[in-house]
């Protein structure tokens, strides 16, 4: 698009919608997200296309008969799915900023789904992984596994006829085909069959939300981010704010000192988040409060820079997260302009539900809602009155895309996947960059390291040293490896404002890779 004499937020939609076809465990259309927007000529948009509750919703959605959380309601299937927000909140990103029509930037990955992609690894493995629920659901097998039931491997071609045709309605019907539309009918049909409440009404009554960017400055940089209904932009400016007077850039990098100060501060951030983040446009959330040194101050008073405290100090227990399935990408244009988005069907390839004839993956999203009301756990579930469960609301998010600009020129993008964690990784890097002035590609590449309040524990990639464990234990940390041994997914970009140079760095940890139009790409 790029190549095309289209702009990053072309480039941006166009592959969005490419990643519904080529990576279906978490890019979507039966999905949500958020895009942060910095345009050259200085404007800023953060566009809010997160899934909402079914007007017929209430908060006692996951439980059952006795009152208890139903997981498995929670995880697969009907009842979790809320009204994607994606393809709205593509359509007006292209509607506000875009320059090509909007048909070109559906057409690739229309094309992508119906001649066949070649099946990567990462799909692949995510595939093998999810096979048997995806098996529950007759269109989802019928699109990911073979007729025995076994998933496409790495190398076959995966063709996604049905996916293709939406991409068709789409591409000549706009937002309205998703939503007024063949593919809103198809859905909610099989919503009525199952006896889920989402239905047309509420389809027809999404809109994607255009806020203000959540805007704050960190040595001499402007840091633009995602506010509520994202929790990430709020945690990372906390935790950005907390750490500021400890001049951890004396420390020259994240030494065991730096890490120990960062999960101090993370553990607040998360403790805050727990209590106050929702959606606000269902109750008021103090932002401001959050950020004031009234708060701050004495929220930082009680970091110890030689001893770990306890979570409990901070609020009542958190619930664990649970494996997400988001992903994020980064794009800057020639001119400057700069888009962050990232997107997420909840869990990977979401509720594993396709609805027949629609050819994507819905999102069990209203998971993301604290299932019951009061019950805060140590090891379970948040229970706090703003993300309760109800019609029209939508669930708190950690995703977090980033745009950092110094003296009005963008010199970063960044965001993650990760469930919770995305708060960690995106602040870590970049805290790393502006803090430490590492560079990006050993930014991406540092050990990654999360506290989330609850569990009380310093969780930390496979690769980081043991030294640095040792030391982090002393302070008093319960030090542990993350489940997995990567954390994030963090595809981000430095850009040069002086020489206009743009680097792009792929994270590894999972698959992706950076890309260029031809006539600005280094040679190989
Ligand atoms: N579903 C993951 C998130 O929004 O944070």
């Amino acid at each position: 698009m790029l190549t095309r004499g289209g702009n990053a937020i072309d480039a941006a939609v166009a592959v969005a919608f490419a990643l519904a076809v080529t990576y279906p465990e978490a890019g979507n259309l039966g999905g949500g997200g958020f895009m942060l927007v910095a345009l050259a000529d200085g404007r800023t948009a953060a566009i809010d296309y997160r899934e909402t509750a079914p007007r017929r919703v209430d908060e006692a959605l996951f439980l059952d008969a006795r009152g208890a959380v139903d997981q498995e309601r929670r995880a697969f299937g009907h009842h979790a799915v809320g009204v994607p927000g994606t393809v709205a909140g593509l359509a007006e990103a292209h509607r506000r900023f875009g320059t090509l029509p909007f048909a070109a930037l559906v057409e690739p990955a229309r094309r992508l789904a119906e001649e066949g992609i070649v099946v990567q690894p990462a799909l692949a493995a995510g595939l093998a992984e999810h096979a048997r629920d995806l098996a529950r659901f007759p269109a989802s097998a019928a699109q990911f596994l073979h007729a025995d039931g076994t998933p496409v491997e790495a190398g076959e071609r995966l063709v996604q006829r049905d996916l293709g045709n939406s991409l068709r309605w789409i591409a000549e019907g706009g937002a309205a085909a998703f939503y007024d539309g063949p593919i809103a009918a198809l859905i909610a049909a099989e919503m009525a069959r199952a006896g889920a409440s989402l239905d047309a009404r509420d389809f027809a009554e999404y809109r994607p939300i255009v806020r203000d960017v959540l805007a704050v400055r960190h040595r001499g940089a402007e840091l633009l981010l995602m506010p509520p209904p994202s929790s990430g932009g709020v945690a990372l400016a906390q935790m950005v704010a907390l750490l500021a007077p400890f001049e951890l850039r004396r420390e020259g990098g994240f030494t065991p000192r730096a890490r120990h100060l960062f999960a101090e501060a993370s553990r607040r951030a998360f403790a805050d988040r727990a209590r106050w983040l929702g959606d606000p446009e269902a109750s008021a959330i103090p932002v401001a409060m959050l950020l004031d040194e009234a708060h701050l101050a004495p929220l930082r008073a009680t970091i110890d820079p030689q001893r770990a405290s306890r979570s409990d100090a901070f609020g009542p227990p958190l619930a664990e997260p649970r494996g997400s399935s988001t992903t994020h990408f980064s794009i800057v244009d020639a001119a400057g302009n700069a888009v962050a988005n990232t997107y997420t069907l909840e869990e990977r390839f979401g509720g594993k539900l396709v609805a027949p004839g629609t050819g994507f993956l819905l999102n069990n999203e209203l998971q993301d809602f604290n299932p019951q009301r009061g019950v805060t756990t140590r090891d379970g579930q948040i229970g706090t009155e703003p993300n309760l469960a109800r019609g029209g609301r939508r669930p708190l998010s950690s995703m977090t895309p980033c745009i950092v600009r110094r003296d009005g020129e963008v010199v970063l993008v960044t965001g993650s996947p990760g469930g919770r964690t995305i708060i960690s990784t995106v602040t870590q890097i970049v805290f790393d960059v502006l803090e430490f002035e590492t560079p990006l590609p050993q930014a991406i590449a540092r050990p990654r390291q999360h506290h989330g309040w609850f569990p009380d524990a310093l969780r930390h990639e496979a690769a980081l040293e043991e030294a640095t464990r040792t030391a982090l234990a002393t302070y008093g940390h319960v030090v542990e490896p993350a489940k997995q041994r990567w954390q994030g997914d963090a595809h981000s970009i430095a850009r040069d404002p002086t020489s206009g140079v743009v680097q792009a760095v792929a994270d590894d940890r999972v698959e992706g890779w950076a890309a260029a139009p031809p006539d600005e790409a280094p040679p190989r």
